[in-house]
């Protein structure tokens, strides 16, 4: 099997008033296409800080990330965008929709945006999925989180991106309905053979992942259960 994420030594280090805070260093990983990992970690341990990256949302100060073969270090914002649009799902903890937009045009936006055929059509198919056709028309704000975050998992999905990152996607809900979305998200990844990069604080999801990796003093080791 081919690897789909290649990252070598990544460091990262933020300024926070005139400190300097080393959060990843020289962390390395290879993901596997249709692998399933599981990232646990303390809270400020960096599983956010890497998440971005590997979205390439934010640079690495050194080392190198690939996804699908393109090197994300060498993109300018512009390049990032459009090769985030199709070849990424990004879930976020805190759902980040667009508040003024209907779950359908929510889910619609990543098709319209890379101006697919019929995106009304994959939205609503993939909104179904989620089991949400009868919310279709709702505001963010008129879904519950279960809800919203099911929302999100069908805009990460809708565009069947090779790689999806999650951030703690089931962090804000009751425990039955945080089980619901991520055996959603762990089904519908399946289904469409995706690669899957989870972050959690929760150590019965991680067992669900093909591996689990435990993030600390900037690196990434084997988690031992
Ligand atoms: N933009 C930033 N500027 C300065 N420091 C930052 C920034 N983003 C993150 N940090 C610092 O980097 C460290 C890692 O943050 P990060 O959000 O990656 O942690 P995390 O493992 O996701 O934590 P949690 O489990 O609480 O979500 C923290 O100490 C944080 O204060
Ligand atoms: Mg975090």
């Amino acid at each position: 099997m081919t690897n789909i994420a290649s990252i070598q030594k990544i460091s990262k280090t933020y300024n926070q008033g005139g400190k300097k805070v080393e959060v990843l260093y020289q962390l390395s990983l290879q993901v596997k296409r249709g692998e399933t990992v599981a990232i646990l970690g303390q809270s400020g341990s960096g599983k956010s800080t890497f998440l971005s990256l590997m979205a390439g949302l934010d640079q690495p100060d050194f080392g190198q990330i690939s996804i699908d073969d393109t090197d994300l270090t060498k993109m300018d914002q512009e390049e990032l965008a459009r090769f985030r649009s199709k070849n990424l799902g990004i879930v976020f903890q805190q759902y980040h929709l667009m508040s003024n937009l209907t779950a359908l045009e929510n889910v619609s936006l990543p098709l319209e945006l890379q101006r697919q055929k019929e995106a009304e059509t994959k939205a609503r198919k993939a909104l179904e999925q989620v089991g949400l056709s009868h919310r279709l028309s709702h505001l963010p704000s008129e879904l519950s989180g279960g809800e919203c975050q099911r929302v999100a998992i069908a805009r990460a999905i809708v565009t069947k991106p090779s790689l999806i990152l999650a951030d703690e996607p089931s962090g804000n809900l009751d425990g039955k309905t945080g089980k619901e979305v991520m055996d959603l998200l762990f089904t519908l990844c399946k289904e469409q053979e995706q690669t899957l990069i989870l972050v959690t604080h929760n150590q019965e999801l991680s067992k669900l992942c093909d591996r689990c990796l435990h993030l600390r003093e900037g690196r990434l080791f084997a988690h031992k259960t």
